[in-house]
This record gives C-alpha cells, structure tokens and sequence, in this order.
C-alpha cells in the first residue's frame, strides 16, 4: 500500500509506533521498523542525551529500516535539555522526529537544517494547522479514544479526522484507538495517510515491558480507562487501578483546589515500577479505549502483516462486494 506516509518516511507499510514513556526503546522501534512499520524511540525516557545517543546507536545495530525519535516538549520548570537531545538525533543520523507536547517552532530550524522530517501530535485541528504553518511534514492527529493526553477539546476521531482532511494539505496520520485493519481502512476513508498506534503496540512480544502489562491491556475492556488530571488542564487516558481510584477520590475531593503536588505519589516517577517491575498499581499510566480490541500479544510482524492482510480483504472483498457490478 502507497500513501503520501510511505512516501514521506521511505516505509513499506503506512503504520507507525507512537512515542511511549518506558515502552520505546531499541526494541520495540527496530521490531516495528524491522515489520515495515516506522519505530520509534522515546528520547526523555533516556535520562540523558548521551543515553538517547546510546539508545539510538543500539537500534541501529538491530536495524537498517528508518525509525524515528519522540521528543516530548512538556511544560515544565526546568526543562530537559532539549537542544542536546536535539544535537543526540542529528548526530545519530535519525532522519524523523515526532514532537509532541508544546509547539515546537522554536527547535524547527535546527531540525529542518539537519534534513529532518517532522511529524507534529496534535489533538486538535486549529493545532494541526498550525503545525503546517511552522513547516512540518506531517501531522499525527490525536483523538479523544487516545492513550495518554487526548487534550481539552474531546473530539473523537469519527469527526477529529474527517475535519483533519478538510483543513490540512500535509499529510496526516489517525492516531487514537486504531487496533487492527478495520481502524486502518476507516482511517484511510476518512482522509488519514496511515495510522499511528500506542497501546496496541505496547501488547506485542517485542515490547520491552513486563509481561503484566501486556495481560492487563489484554485483559482490559473499552470500559477499563479513566480521565485524570482534567482540572489541571492536563488530562490524561490511563487504566483504572487502585492508585487511579485513589487519585480520582482525590480530584472529587479537592475540585479546582487540587494542585500537582496533591497527586504527585500516583504520577510522578511511577512508570519505570509499571513498564520493568510490572507493579501494575504503582501509579497511573497511558492507556487507550483501543484496550477493547486487544486480544492477543503478537510479534510486531505478526501483527503488521495481519494489519495489511486483512485491509486488503476487507477493501478487495467487503467494500468492493457493496458496490453493483
Ligand atoms: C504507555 C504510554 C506512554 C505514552 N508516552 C508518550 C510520550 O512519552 N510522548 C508522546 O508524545 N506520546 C506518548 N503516548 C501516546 C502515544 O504515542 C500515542 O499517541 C497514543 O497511544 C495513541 O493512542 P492509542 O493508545 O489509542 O493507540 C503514550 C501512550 C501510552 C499508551
């Protein structure tokens, strides 16, 4: 399959593996990369740009497909050093970066200079637009089924991405609650290039997490995620569990008087106790409606060849078999 994503990044299928805290590591982007997909590293959950460094030259040795880095522009008081981790990409030679979080203008010239493609998240279509204006490629759109910050506006993607067509010229994947090949079919119906996918990922064998993550996304229902941090203007998808419970009683407790500080024992620091200790009620942690669909833990291959296979079928087959002679 051709789209102006394959296109772009030099991929043979159009699936990408989105940026994940203590998910995207070496192993995880060569497997997806390896798959035909587009891989990609988590830059911050390396603690220093020297460690993005390494992490980038150990996925080079697992594979010679293009793969990407995930830099994440949080607000924050005292920001990671974001033009070393910057530099760390450029050195390494890795040709796409997804940013995420703030708008990342200020750090497009260093990245456009360096020959690299640059795919925004956003969540919203006024911020896709803007994306475009400030020179990047290409757009992941995020809708409100997503794992992790959906933002503030709560369009799903059923509309989010139909909207994303109307408006944008740069092409664009669906981000948010894409599983298998029916979301990539609808997502390509709706105007997307290809999709971009998180918790699916996350249950695959290559994911380099502990196994009790994988069950739980397995386990999970479309009824298993909660919203937290809405009165702080950051919310988040996680999966319920007791440290969620007890944070929710918190928010309901504390209204507009919570503050970071009253929730910092079930967000901050709790994702290497989840993602390597497999202490699932450590904290709360990204994780999309998409658990719903989830069933199985395969390869990334297995996984991205099933994806392809069956968007073929049902394209080929159902589609077309609707259509008179
Ligand atoms: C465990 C987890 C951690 C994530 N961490 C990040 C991150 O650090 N930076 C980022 O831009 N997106 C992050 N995301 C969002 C994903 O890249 C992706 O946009 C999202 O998962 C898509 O929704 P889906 O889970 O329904 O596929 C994370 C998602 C999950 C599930």
């Amino acid at each position: 399959m051709k789209t102006r994503i394959t296109e772009l990044f030099g991929i043979q299928h159009p699936i990408m593996q989105g940026g994940m805290h203590f998910v995207g590591l070496a192993e995880l982007a060569s497997a997806v990369s390896n798959a035909g997909g587009l891989g990609t590293i988590t830059a911050l959950t390396q603690r220093t740009p020297a460690d993005l460094a390494n992490e980038i030259a150990r996925c080079k040795t697992m594979t010679d497909k293009p793969f990407a880095v995930n830099i994440t522009f949080l607000p924050a008081l005292t920001p990671p050093d974001y033009p070393n981790y910057i530099k760390a990409v450029i050195d390494g030679g890795v040709k796409i970066v997804e940013t995420a979080g703030n708008n990342p203008q200020k750090w497009m010239p260093m990245l456009k200079e360096a020959g690299i493609k640059v795919i925004h998240k956003c969540t919203s279509v006024r911020h896709s637009l803007k994306a475009e204006a400030i020179g990047c490629d290409a757009v992941s759109v995020d809708g409100f089924e997503c794992g992790g910050h959906p933002g503030e506006d709560d369009v799903p993607n059923m509309i989010l991405l139909p909207r994303a067509a109307e408006e944008l010229k740069i092409p664009f994947v669906a981000s948010g609650g894409m599983a298998d090949a029916r979301s990539l079919v609808a997502a390509l119906a709706m105007g997307a290039d290809g999709i971009n996918m998180g918790t699916r990922f996350i249950a695959t064998v290559e994911a380099p997490v502990h196994e009790n993550v994988k069950k739980a996304i397995v386990a999970a229902s479309e009824l298993d995620t909660r919203l937290i941090m809405r009165g702080l203007r950051n919310t988040e998808r996680v999966l319920d569990n007791a440290a969620v419970e007890k944070l929710i009683a918190k928010e309901k407790e504390l209204g507009d008087k919570l503050t970071f500080a009253d929730i910092i024992e079930e967000v901050a620091g709790v994702y290497p106790k989840i993602m390597t200790d497999g202490d699932m009620d450590a904290g709360a942690w990204s994780c999309g409606m998409v658990a719903g669909l989830i069933h199985d833990i395969p390869t990334c291959k297995e996984l991205i060849d099933r994806i392809m296979a069956d968007a073929e079928t049902i394209i080929r087959g159902r589609l077309g078999g609707l259509l008179a002679a």
